[in-house]
């Protein structure tokens, strides 16, 4: 294999609020996000070479396909022709789109990419929206028996919290760390704080996860500006480098996976991830994981190689703070700065970016070097794993 040496950075990056954003339409949040990234890039259209545009669900959602043309006409760049294609890899969308871009400057057929993510899901709400959510199952072997997401990550938190005497109380405090960080983010969607009480007693969603185990329906979108290091040189831009980037694959239907309670494309992408970062787990200063339900935050930590399966549960409680051993979802992670599907892998990087630049605010992690970002689609179909840093 031919090592490729471009190396990649981010110059910019910008996101919308999170949450439910009525008046805004879906071109309306990717054209905002958009523009807040080349601005704080301090780029012109001229130097764009490619646009990706992740999105999972308007075509069922918003009955609006063909997101990279109606990106590019809607923020005035049709006429330079500038390719702009969309990315699809369910919730995994944005950080698909990240690596789309990584790998087209990596192999030097340009030298400016914007990623955008968007997603608009409180457009439609009740039983309608929970079908059109669970088209990221399978829907021949879950969906269509009346599974959604929500459902299945309950059969495999149950299973889990059964095999490896793991208590309810674990669960919540990793919504709780959520909320604690999103209290701090001005796009986030829940401001509020959160009681190991209340996560506890809220209302049953899919047992043995409640309400304050789920992430949220959210609208939102967020964009980055990734440059070549002699793009970035010559035009006297700073940025932070993406060291690597990592995916993996596992069974679309759960049923078929030799252990319900593995996230075999977790652990297969950050095996690789760090390989080709050449750092060590040690070295991260913090993560941001795909915790759309607060079970698979627990399983992430394990899978990417920070506890032994079974025992995330001791690292929910300190380690994982903001001022912890292992900040995680300083940001507010799904559950509480938001879940809109195709912008979920971008606004991390957004949000990591910050925290590189040491401009995250309230937010900012001491010394903060290496970021890992973990954007996972669906039950753990694929994962995506980004490593930034110096
Ligand atoms: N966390 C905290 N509060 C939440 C919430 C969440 N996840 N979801 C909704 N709320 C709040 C709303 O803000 C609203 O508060 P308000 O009354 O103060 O305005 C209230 O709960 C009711 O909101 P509503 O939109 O009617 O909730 P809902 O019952 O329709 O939806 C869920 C709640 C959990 C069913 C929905 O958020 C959901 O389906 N989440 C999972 C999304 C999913 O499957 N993602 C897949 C990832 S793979």
């Amino acid at each position: 294999m031919i090592a490729l040496s471009n190396e990649v950075y981010i110059i910019g990056a910008g996101e919308t609020k999170f949450g439910e954003l009525w008046d805004k339409s879906l071109r309306n949040l990717a054209v905002e996000a958009g523009l807040k990234a080349i601005e704080d890039a301090g780029i012109y259209s001229r130097d764009i070479g490619v646009i990706y545009g992740a999105n999972s669900l308007a075509g069922i959602i918003n009955k609006q396909e063909n997101i990279g043309a109606l990106i590019t006409d809607f923020s005035g760049l049709s006429e330079d022709g500038i390719p702009s294609l969309r990315v699809e890899s369910s919730t995994a969308s944005g950080a698909a789109a990240l690596r789309e871009a990584y790998l087209s400057i990596k192999s030097g057929e340009y030298d400016v990419a914007v990623v955008g993510g968007v997603e608009k899901m409180t457009d439609i709400h009740g039983s309608d929206i929970l079908e059109k959510l669970s088209s990221i199952l399978d829907r021949e072997w879950e969906a269509f028996f009346g599974a959604t997401p929500a459902a299945m990550a309950a059969l495999i938190a149950r299973k889990y919290m059964h095999d490896f005497n793991v208590e309810k109380e674990a669960l919540s405090m990793f919504s709780v760390n959520d909320h604690a960080n999103s209290s701090k983010n001005p796009d986030a969607q829940f401001r509020n704080k959160l009681t190991l009480q209340q996560a506890m007693n809220a209302v049953e969603v899919a047992d043995p996860l409640n309400l304050m185990d789920c992430s949220p329906l959210s609208d939102g979108a967020a964009a980055l500006v990734l440059a070549s290091e002699d793009f970035m040189k010559k035009n006297k831009r700073e940025g932070v480098h993406i060291l690597s980037s990592a995916v993996a694959e596992d069974y679309l239907s759960v049923g078929s996976r030799k252990s319900i309670y593995t996230l075999s494309s977790t652990k297969l992408a950050a095996e690789k991830v760090f390989q080709k970062a050449k750092i060590k787990r040690d070295d991260i200063s913090f993560m941001e994981i795909h915790d759309s339900f607060s079970i698979y935050g627990l399983l992430e930590m394990e899978d990417l190689g920070f506890a032994e399966k079974g025992k995330a549960k001791d690292l929910v409680y300190d380690d994982i703070k903001l001022n912890g051993r292992l900040p995680v979802n300083p940001s507010g992670g799904l559950k509480a700065k938001g879940d809109p599907y195709g912008a979920v892998g971008v606004g991390q990087a957004v949000d990591a970016y910050r925290q590189l630049k040491g401009v995250a605010g309230a937010n900012q992690i001491k010394n903060a070097r290496y970021a890992l970002l973990h954007n996972m689609a669906g039950t753990g179909t694929s994962s995506i794993i980004h490593i930034l840093g110096e």
